[in-house]
């Protein structure tokens, strides 16, 4: 059997989960071409970046991957179905953390669940999202509102609400760009912690080409007008991932590449 192969020959460790074909998107009103002929696969259990200067099509690819928004070119495959609409194996986590302020940290976790399967769904799911906030550090905090918080303490509570449904798919747009960078280091290691432990297959838009580099098996560089993938760059750091890899050398080394990238991607 031939080996299934991401750009630059590099071998899938598992079959991709979701795999994205000429993928375009022209929004109509303005005739604007904001994304053109995309081409993923994520293997399942990856974790891929994606980073492009603002205006890219990022949040527009994440939105196609997710059913929010359709595609005018291509196709979005997901555990070997079309994506035509929003489903329950994608999970997507914003900028903000979205929690509505008057209910308690457990309600907004179970919220998801209780809107699609009902209160007694809800309630059975309870200890499962006990387990979550055990699982992100906030053990105690289940009865307390938004307004109790901090920025990253909500920020892992919408890490829950994302997980509670378990999703096979993590689709994530910038979901740590609000917080002070120590907190935000924190949160990517718990995010690849969970990512690990759950074998989800996550895939970030960042701006930030270090945070690209530590969390992912693939960084996917973006270019603009049209928004397409300039290159997959593979990250051969082992796993887990620790905050001290970036002083490595090889660490410095893909940094400058994608840096480089972007730089001529964002002259062309
Ligand atoms: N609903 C829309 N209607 C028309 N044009 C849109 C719409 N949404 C996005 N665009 C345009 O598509 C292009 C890509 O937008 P998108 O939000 O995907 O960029 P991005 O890479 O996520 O940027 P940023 O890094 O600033 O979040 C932009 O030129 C934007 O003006
Ligand atoms: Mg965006």
């Amino acid at each position: 059997m031939i080996p299934q192969r991401v750009k630059e020959g590099t071998p899938l460790a598992a079959p991709p989960v979701y795999t994205l074909r000429g993928v375009g998107k022209t929004y109509a009103r303005r005739s604007l071409v904001a994304l053109e002929g995309v081409n993923l696969d994520l293997p399942r259990g990856s974790f891929s970046s994606v980073i492009g200067s603002s205006g890219c099509g990022k949040s527009t690819l994440l939105k196609i991957m997710a059913g929010l928004i359709s595609p005018s070119a291509g196709s979005v495959i997901l555990a070997d179905r079309p994506v035509l609409g929003p489903r329950r194996d994608i999970g997507m986590m914003f900028q903000q953390a979205t929690l509505f302020p008057w209910l308690t940290t457990i309600d907004n976790i179970l919220l998801p669940i209780r809107i699609r399967d009902g209160r007694a769904a809800a309630r059975d799911k309870a200890a499962d999202a006990m387990a979550l906030l055990d699982l992100v550090g906030l053990r105690g905090f289940d009865k307390a509102y938004p307004a109790e918080l901090s920025g990253g303490m909500a920020q892992r509570a919408a890490i829950c609400r994302m997980l509670i449904t378990e999703p096979a798919v993590l689709l994530l747009d910038e979901p740590f760009s609000a917080l002070d960078e120590l907190v935000r280091d924190f949160m990517n290691m718990e995010l690849q912690r969970i990512c690990l432990e759950r074998e989800a297959t996550a895939f970030l838009v960042t701006h930030s080409i270090a945070e690209a580099v530590i969390l992912s098996d693939t960084v996917f560089v973006m270019g603009a007008r049209p928004g397409r993938v300039i290159e997959a760059v593979t990250i051969d750091l082992p796993r887990p991932r620790t905050l001290d890899m970036v002083t490595s050398p090889a660490f410095g080394r893909y940094v400058t590449h994608i840096r480089n990238l972007l730089s001529t991607g964002s002259q062309s």
